[in-house]
């Protein structure tokens, strides 16, 4: 059994965090974003992982390496120009006949794979989604299933009359199980995505395509800010199990700083007298200097946060320096090495 992962996106919705930072490897609580479905991946005794790439390739393969840091083995292909979903798999998958779980690179989930490979193993399945019901289809597959999850429908970004007229809330969670004969239905080399060519030409067939649907299983789609930032909530709220974060190191700060045991501080922080951390997830490296506050937000590496800002419910990359007195409110996302002057107001 092997794994791929897509992650040859471009992350246009999650600019600017992408602009220098392709989004498998974003850091999530301080770590590649990929590392956890990696993890996922190894707990279920998957340890044979390519990882398709497309959109700044190196970068993603210089930070994972050859995966044996974290128990599997890694093997990155590169497509010569975005395949699509689909064309990405058929283009990795001169070496990978067999049963294989793929994974969209910008999904967070506990979801036992597993007893998913069990299920389709089961049912006998050709190609077999996992599903999540959600509040809000549009910004995702919806898939119809049957009584007996056999797969009926699967539209891709459905209109408001459509999900109105279906009554489902069940959206393709970006997670499959694909036998390799999916392989023969696409050319080698063109663009194919899974969700608008190949899962209706499964149903056109009538290959056995199964879904199994996820019930309390945390889930989730990083692709934009709000989801990115949300993903951190959930996490330092404890809603995703079996995860581990890198241990804290404090050392440098100051008695009279005050942070909530909730937040993670990545290590060689300085933290100043007087300066509150609440509810947030702090980079490697960065400076909060006296009386600034940080809730509710994400501060990627190395950025400094002047005497008495303040951030809110927001999103600061890597390299930043926000200037003494600034108020950045909710939903302020500040991309890689800006420099906010004092007292600004984003
Ligand atoms: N290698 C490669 N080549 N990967 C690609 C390409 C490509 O040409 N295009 C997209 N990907 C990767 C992206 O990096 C991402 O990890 C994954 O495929 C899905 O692409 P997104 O652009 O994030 O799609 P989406 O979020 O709009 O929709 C998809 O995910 C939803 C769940 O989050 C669809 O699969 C929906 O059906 C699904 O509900
Ligand atoms: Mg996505």
């Amino acid at each position: 059994m092997q794994a791929l992962i897509l992650a040859g996106g471009k992350g246009t919705r999650l600019r600017p965090l992408t602009v220098y930072t392709p989004k498998p490897i974003v850091p999530f609580c301080n770590r590649a974003f990929l590392l956890y479905q990696i993890e996922n991946l190894r707990k279920a005794g998957i340890t044979d992982i390519t990882l398709s790439l497309s959109y700044q390739p190196d970068k993603i393969e210089h930070v994972l390496g050859n995966g044996s840091d974290y128990g599997v083995n890694l093997r990155f292909i590169t497509e010569p120009a975005p395949l699509g979903t689909g064309g990405a798999y058929r283009f990795a998958a001169a070496d990978i006949r067999e049963t294989t779980v793929v994974f969209n690179g910008d999904i967070l989930t506990d979801f036992d794979i597993g007893s998913f490979i069990r299920l389709h193993k089961e049912l006998g399945s050709a190609a077999t989604l996992a599903l999540k019901p959600v509040e809000n289809p549009s910004a995702y597959g919806l898939v119809e299933t049957d009584s007996e999850s056999k797969i009926l429908r699967f539209l891709e970004k459905p209109s408001d009359d459509e999900i109105k007229r279906l009554k489902i809330n069940t959206i393709n969670a970006g997670i499959y199980v694909l036998e390799p004969e999916i392989l023969d239905l696409m050319p080698l080399g063109e663009n194919r995505s899974f969700e608008y060519d190949i899962f209706p030409e499964i149903l056109k067939r009538e290959m056995p395509f199964y879904a199994d649907v996820m019930k309390d299983d945390y889930w989730r789609d990083i692709g934009t800010p709000a989801s990115y930032l949300a993903a951190h909530m959930d996490f330092l709220n404890g809603d995703i199990r079996g995860f581990e974060t890198e241990p804290s190191d404090r050392s440098d700060v100051a008695t009279k700083a005050v942070i909530d045991s909730r937040s993670i501080i990545g290590s060689g922080c300085v933290i100043k007298s007087g300066a509150r951390v609440t509810n947030s997830v702090i980079g490697p490296g960065v400076q909060i200097e006296e009386k600034a506050i940080v809730e509710d937000s994400v501060l990627w590496a190395h950025s400094r946060i002047s005497t008495a800002a303040e951030i809110r419910g927001s999103i600061i990359g890597r390299s930043c320096h926000v200037g003494r007195n600034s108020i950045l409110d909710a939903g302020s996302v500040i991309g890689d090495k800006s420099t906010l002057t004092d007292y600004t107001r984003v």
